[in-house]
């Protein structure tokens, strides 16, 4: 299952995504199913859209803010969620790869292109963790968030 939410920077890059995944038939849940509201906060929609990734096995989440960066950092403080801002189509690919990110993130404000950017998601999806050095890698990351403040 796709889980997507944005902010008001990121309602129009959304909503083309939105189309692009129900002309192909593939289901999503829209955390931000709301109209546009240039108050909102991108920090406010990280609750709801992490706690459907990590309730729903095998889910990922598409989360858009104006750059991609504050929403990255924002889901990043949650524990189990893997974010990351994704800029072209070779990272789609290794931060799913190395990273085995649950969270793809993207700036509303930065991409003009709506078929690269389905493209991405697309090389996101078709990609496996590849584990070994990288599972390392995860493991020193989960003592991070688990040990932080003791001797790791
Ligand atoms: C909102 O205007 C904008 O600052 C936000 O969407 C994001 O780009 C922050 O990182």
């Amino acid at each position: 299952m796709i889980i997507i939410g944005a902010d008001h920077a990121g309602f129009k890059l959304k909503h083309e995504i939105i189309a692009k995944l129900k002309e192909k038939g593939i289901e999503y849940i829209d955390v931000t199913d709301y109209a546009q509201n240039d108050e909102d906060d991108y920090v406010d929609i990280v609750k709801n859209l992490t706690k459907e990734v990590l309730s729903k096995t095998g889910s990922f989440a598409i989360a858009i803010c104006g750059t991609g960066i504050g929403i990255s950092i924002a889901c990043n403080k949650i524990k189990g969620i893997r974010a990351g801002a994704c800029y072209n189509k070779e990272v789609a690919k290794k931060m799913k790869e190395d990273n085995d990110c649950n969270v793809i993130c993207f700036g509303g404000r930065q991409e003009n292109d709506i078929n690269e950017v389905m493209e991405r998601i697309d090389i996101f999806m078709k990609s496996s963790f590849k584990g070994e050095r990288h599972a390392r890698r995860l493991c020193k990351i989960t003592d991070l968030e688990e040990k932080f403040g003791e001797d790791v």
